[in-house]
Order: structure tokens, then sequence, then C-alpha cells
């Protein structure tokens, strides 16, 4: 409630140029993002540590180019043929409906279609994948 009206104000008062995206990740719910990342963790582990699982594991996501992770045998055509680069603004725009963008990915997941969530999971990833990090 009191951060559906911190967002109101925010976006109003944004300066000209901060993205929607900016604007949630300053409201962004960290611990609610480890909650959401319940549903991606049956695939994805953050730490390095525990390498690939179904998917490939997340640790630094951010910053690298997307589907070349060496030992990673489950990449789609699509993934492999990737060019870009993972950051938090492509995650939060793929994530919305990963199936509409990759229609042949090999990732089995409705994404997380509400805007907020997806601010909160992503925080949640800034944190944990960070390079070393072993939380
Ligand atoms: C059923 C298993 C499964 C679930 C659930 C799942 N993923 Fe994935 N994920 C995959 C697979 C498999 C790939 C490889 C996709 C491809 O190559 O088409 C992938 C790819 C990715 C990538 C790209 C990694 C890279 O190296 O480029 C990211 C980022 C990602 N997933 C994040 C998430 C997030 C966040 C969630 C939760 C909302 C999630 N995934 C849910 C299996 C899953």
């Amino acid at each position: 409630m009191m951060r559906g009206l911190l967002m109101a104000l925010l976006l109003v008062g944004l300066p000209a140029g901060a993205s929607e995206l900016e604007a949630r990740l300053a409201l962004a719910d960290v611990d609610r993002g480890r909650i959401l990342f319940g549903q991606c963790r049956t695939c994805h582990y953050p730490q390095q540590f525990m390498g690939h699982n179904t998917g490939p594991n997340l640790s630094g996501i951010f910053g690298k180019v997307a589907g070349k992770q060496p030992g990673f045998e489950y990449y789609s055509a699509r993934f492999k043929a990737a060019q870009f680069v993972w950051t938090p603004k492509m995650m939060y725009a793929w994530l919305e409906n990963p199936m509409a963008i990759y229609p042949d990915s090999t990732m089995m997941s409705n994404g997380v279609p509400d805007a907020q969530d997806r601010a909160d999971l992503i925080a949640f990833l800034m944190q944990a994948t960070r390079r070393d990090s072993e939380n």
C-alpha cells in the first residue's frame, strides 16, 4: 500500500530519462525477491560453487553474454546464437514473458508477469549473483 504510493510519487517526480525499472528498483524488496526466486531455484543456482542444474548457473549473470556458459549442455539454438549481454533491463523485459520472446527456448517458465515482482526478483539477483557471493 505504502509502496504503491511511493511508487506513484517516484514516477511523477523522477528526473527525465530514469526508466520505469530504475524507479521500481529504487523501491525493490530484496527479501520478497528471494522468495520469488523460489520458482527459479528448481532449475537455477545463484551461487557459483553449486554449478549448473537443469538451468545454467546464474552467478555473475549480469554482464555475461547470454547462452555462452561453459559446461551447460541444454542451451537452445537461439540462446547459443544470442549476442546480447544480460543487464537488469534486458532481464526485466524478457522475464515478463520468456516464451513470447524466445518460443523455442529450453527454459520452461511462464516468467514473472507482475512488474514489481520482476523488479524485486532482479534486485535479489543483483545481490545474490554477485561474483564470489556465497549467499
Ligand atoms: C524448468 C527449469 C527452469 C526454470 C523454472 C527457470 N529456468 Fe531459467 N533457464 C532454464 C534453461 C533450460 C535455460 C536455457 C534456456 C535456453 O537456452 O533457451 C535458462 C536460461 C536462463 C537464463 C539465461 C542464462 C544464460 O547463461 O544466458 C536466465 C538469466 C534465467 N534462465 C533466469 C531464470 C529466472 C530468473 C527464473 C525464474 C523466474 C528461471 N530462469 C526459471 C531453465 C529454467
